[in-house]
């Protein structure tokens, strides 16, 4: 099968690997556009509460009328999840959405190179890390980009397109549609750390919690004050405790490493939060508590 055909079909497969937070989010959007789903994780466990997290979303959007019991059995029907990259034999894009640290994800990336079509295009959902250099890694340069998505991925519209240094311009477009076919706004932008999404976002989410620490307002009132004085639909406390404080702060940590600028030090209370395992909503504890998850 040419991978061209992938903006013409719905009958097409992408292999998500990571069936996590995003994961399971970029899942369900595929699906739900009409694309067969390998989901991969390393355990069962984990490839099969992904899987049921799918399914609620789906469940969701039947009661809210998006779409039919039928298309939603369907939808379910063509996820496969699994824990042999030898499944990913069959996609003609993969979409890896794995712990957010290079080692991490080279690693896998590396390990599904051999398991994969040479036409195959490889996208990450890395938030910050830089594509050129993934791209490397994972062994197959011209089809590499990057497809960063957004939390909570079935309901945000943007999904950021990154070319490598060495993406080649039909990559990009496939990504582009994909991106498209998904019912997302694709935006392009090039491959420097962060991005444009966490290049900004997270330097202000960090200030936040400087701003915590050091007694300015409690949690409270720092996101009211950007809520209500900002028009932001979430404030940054509130919103770190949905993207994750151990995510933030990687994506701090790798800003302040690519730049070699002090002014993205992760907050020491951030730092503090994560050791203390506070990771937000997912641990049901972050800056604010919610109870068992
Ligand atoms: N997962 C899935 N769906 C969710 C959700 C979640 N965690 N939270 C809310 N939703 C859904 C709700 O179910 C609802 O869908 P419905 O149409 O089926 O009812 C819809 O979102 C709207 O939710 P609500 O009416 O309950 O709540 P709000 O109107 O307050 O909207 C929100 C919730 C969409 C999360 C909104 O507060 C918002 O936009 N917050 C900002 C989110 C944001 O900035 N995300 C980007 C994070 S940065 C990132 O992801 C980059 C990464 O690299 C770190």
């Amino acid at each position: 099968m040419e991978t061209d055909q992938i903006v013409k079909s719905p009958n097409h497969t992408i292999g998500v690997v990571g069936a996590g937070q995003m994961g399971h989010g970029i899942a369900q959007v595929m699906l739900r556009a009409g694309y067969t789903v390998i989901l991969l994780d390393a355990t069962k466990f984990l490839v099969d509460a992904g899987a049921k997290r799918i399914a609620k979303g789906l469940a969701r959007d039947v009661e809210k009328e998006r779409v039919t019991a039928a298309q939603r059995d369907q939808a379910l029907a063509r996820l496969k999840p699994t824990i042999e990259p030898a499944d990913f034999a069959e996609a003609d894009f993969v979409i890896e959405a794995v712990t957010e640290k290079f080692e991490v994800k080279a690693a896998v990336l590396g390990s599904l190179e051999a398991h994969c079509r040479a036409d195959a295009i490889f996208a990450s959902n890395t938030s910050s890390i830089s594509i050129t250099r993934l791209a490397a890694a994972a062994g197959r340069p011209t089809k590499f980009v990057g497809l960063h998505f957004f939390n909570p991925v079935p309901v945000m519209k943007l999904v950021e397109v990154i070319p490598g240094l060495q993406t080649a311009p039909e990559t990009v477009e496939k990504a582009v549609a994909l991106a498209t076919s998904g019912g997302k706004t694709p935006v392009r932008v090039n491959d420097f750390p962060g991005f444009v999404s966490n290049r900004v976002l997270m330097p202000m989410i960090n200030e936040a919690i400087f701003s915590l620490m050091e007694g300015v307002a409690d949690a409270a009132g720092i996101d009211n004050v950007m809520k209500l004085g900002m028009n932001h639909p979430m404030g940054p406390l509130e919103l770190a405790d949905l993207i994750g404080l151990d995510v933030c702060r990687d994506i701090m940590l790798v800003l302040y490493e690519s730049f070699r600028d002090s002014k993205y030090r992760p907050c020491p209370l951030l730092e503090k939060m994560v050791a203390a395992g506070w990771l937000g909503r997912k641990t049901g504890r972050g800056f604010y508590e919610y109870g068992k998850q």
